[in-house]
């Protein structure tokens, strides 16, 4: 299997490639893209740059060009439920972008014709995802993320995004990735852990805990690539 390993920031995708060790190389598209083998896969990652239009490159690019039949989404994410701390892990179970908005048509937030409010992830690399949490002893917490070209970080813009989306996080790049992944027909998984709450703190709760939480997300999504069939 070919699995592609995407994240938006260097701080996200650099404790991939460390545990990989080995890996190699190719520049394509204003980009790099590395390409490894783990657990008896072919993997192919890259970090796309922060938001929706760079993350849409990158994943169309992993499985177009370079072959990649499902793929991982490895990072950070503000959180919007209450049940969510700093360090935690959550899973998509669906996806919507905030930001795109037609409602001056009639449409809902988040909805353009043909398309579709949200986007569901795979339910079989979500289950696998649950089985890593239970053999490593993690809480997994699963439900809507929210996805927009904005760094949330006031309390008003993230309870309209709670309230509008039932999103229980957010982040920059998730619901971009699953348009590709959903037009394409190929599995993905969007998997972050909380960096900050966005709210009025969240600036500085992200540049104080990205590494840590990009660590845990890291650490996690490479267990998952082992315990793919
Ligand atoms: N990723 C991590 N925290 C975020 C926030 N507050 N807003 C958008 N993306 C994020």
């Amino acid at each position: 299997m070919k699995i592609a390993i995407m994240a938006a920031m260097p701080e996200e995708l650099m404790p991939i490639l460390a545990q990989l060790g080995e890996y190699t190389q190719v520049e394509y598209a204003k980009n790099r893209y590395y390409f490894a083998k783990f657990g008896g896969h072919e993997l192919v990652l890259a970090y796309s740059k922060i938001g929706k239009v760079f993350s849409t490159i990158t994943a169309t690019t992993m499985i177009e060009k370079f072959g990649a039949q499902m793929l991982l989404f490895s990072g950070v994410a503000g959180a919007i439920s209450p049940k969510l701390s700093i360090g935690d892990l959550i899973i998509a179970t669906q996806l919507a972008q905030h930001d795109l908005d037609i409602t001056a048509f009639g449409h809902p937030f988040g909805y353009v014709p043909e398309g579709s409010v949200m986007i569901p992830s795979d339910a079989k690399l979500n289950a696998i995802a649950r089985d890593v949490a239970i053999q490593k002893g993690l809480k997994l917490h699963e439900g809507i993320i929210a996805t927009g070209d904005q760094f949330v970080a006031n309390a008003q813009r993230k309870n309209w995004i709670a309230d509008t989306f039932q999103a229980d996080a957010l982040e920059m790049e998730g619901g971009s990735v699953a348009v590709v992944c959903n037009a394409l027909s190929i599995p993905f998984c969007i998997l972050r852990a909380i960096s900050d709450s966005a709210d009025g703190s969240a600036d500085v709760d992200f540049d104080t805990f990205l590494a840590s939480s990009a660590q845990e997300s890291a650490q996690f999504v490479l267990a998952m690539v082992d315990a793919i069939a």
